[in-house]
């Protein structure tokens, strides 16, 4: 009898904007240092989009080169997830516009999800359902984010500006042999009552009209953060929850060849792999160069450490994220 199928990951592909924008730019612009931000986060540039570069353009370019290095077509996919918190339009989703732009002959769904930093590991437990359900054989997943528009790019803002970047990833999941390498498992959570700890608030549909044009110095619309409290909860929910996808496997840390969590802050990596015993030389960081590209960072991460022969085919990798919500997950698999 036929064994159910599992999933794997055939191919990644991301893209970051041109203009790098380092933290001496970001001293120029506002009461900020090179060093405060580089011993607080780690991250000495990031990527801001230019005029031509959007949330979706910036996803197809990640999808084409997925589809490329794996030797595919757009039709051979038959689904789509997307995930960008600013997207081109409010409505509709950026997935139906990719799914126009790649140039699909057949109408595949396109689904579209908003789960910020945890967008990625969220997609893939998605996929991975979806493909073990028979239903889907092969899923690009796209993360794509441009925050740069909506910082508060001054002092008053300095807290989260100089925090995130612009960029996008992808990836193209499909079934496979119980026997091949695959993701074994996934686990997610949430806790919306820390909803408010990183937000941005407008425009919401709490306004009549709901672009309320009359209140320019209106500061909700800009992305707010209580920083401390997400750092710590970062950390724990991070070690927490490898723990549980471990555990339920009967793995420990040890067993794992390499981490890649999400990209937000070098010190909360650094403090989750310290609490788990895993040496830093088995994960690779893109935060220096690229900033919290939020959704993207794990794709791209990923991306990059695959191609510097970080990460390589049959070894045992660990996807990790926490972000606004809170959301937080992890994904278990031998890539
Ligand atoms: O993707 C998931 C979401 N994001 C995160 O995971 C980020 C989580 N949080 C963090 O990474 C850290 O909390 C930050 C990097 C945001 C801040 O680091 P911190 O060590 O918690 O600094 P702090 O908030 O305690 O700020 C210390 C000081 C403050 O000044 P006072 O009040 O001590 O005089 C801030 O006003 O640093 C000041 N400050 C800055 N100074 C220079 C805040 N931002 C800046 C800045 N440049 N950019």
């Amino acid at each position: 009898m036929a064994t159910s199928p599992r999933t794997r990951i055939v191919s990644t592909g991301m893209y970051v904007p041109s203009r790098v924008v380092t933290n001496k730019d970001l001293e120029k612009i506002m009461d900020t240092t090179d060093e405060w931000i580089q011993q607080r986060s780690g991250i000495k540039e990031r990527r801001w989009v230019t005029d031509t570069d959007t949330t979706l353009n910036m996803g197809v370019t990640a999808a084409r080169q997925a589809l490329d290095r794996a030797k595919l077509k757009a039709d051979d996919i038959d689904l789509i997830i997307f995930g960008g918190l600013v997207t081109d339009y409010v409505f509709p989703g950026t997935g139906v516009l990719l799914q126009r732009e790649l140039g699909f002959s057949s109408p595949v769904p396109a689904l579209d999800i908003r789960n910020q930093c945890s967008g990625f590991v969220y997609a893939i437990s998605l996929a991975d359902a979806w493909i073990r359900s028979g239903q889907y054989k092969r899923i690009l997943i796209v993360g794509s984010e441009v925050h740069s528009t909506s910082l508060d790019i001054s002092t008053r803002g300095r807290d989260i500006s100089v925090l995130f970047g612009d960029g996008a990833g992808a990836a193209i999941v499909e079934a496979c042999d119980e026997k091949s390498a695959h993701i074994i498992d996934s686990v997610l959570h949430s806790e919306g009552k820390y909803a408010e700890a990183l937000t941005l608030a407008k425009p919401s549909s709490n306004d009549h009209p709901r672009l309320a044009l009359e209140k320019p110095n209106d500061l909700s619309i800009y992305p707010k953060m209580d920083g401390k409290l997400v750092f710590k909860n970062a950390i724990t929910r991070m070690v927490e929850v490898i723990h549980e996808i471990l555990g339920r496997n009967n793995m420990t840390p040890k067993d794992l060849d390499f981490v890649i969590a999400h990209q937000a802050n070098m010190r909360i990596n650094q403090m989750v792999l310290n609490q788990l015993e895993i040496p830093f030389e088995k994960t690779h960081h893109t935060l220096d160069r690229y900033g919290n590209t939020t959704m993207a960072t794990i794709p791209i991460t990923f991306d990059e450490a695959v191609l510097l022969g970080k990460v390589k085919r049959g070894q045992t990798v660990v996807f990790v994220a926490f972000g606004a919500g809170f959301t937080w997950g992890a994904n278990l698999l031998k890539f």
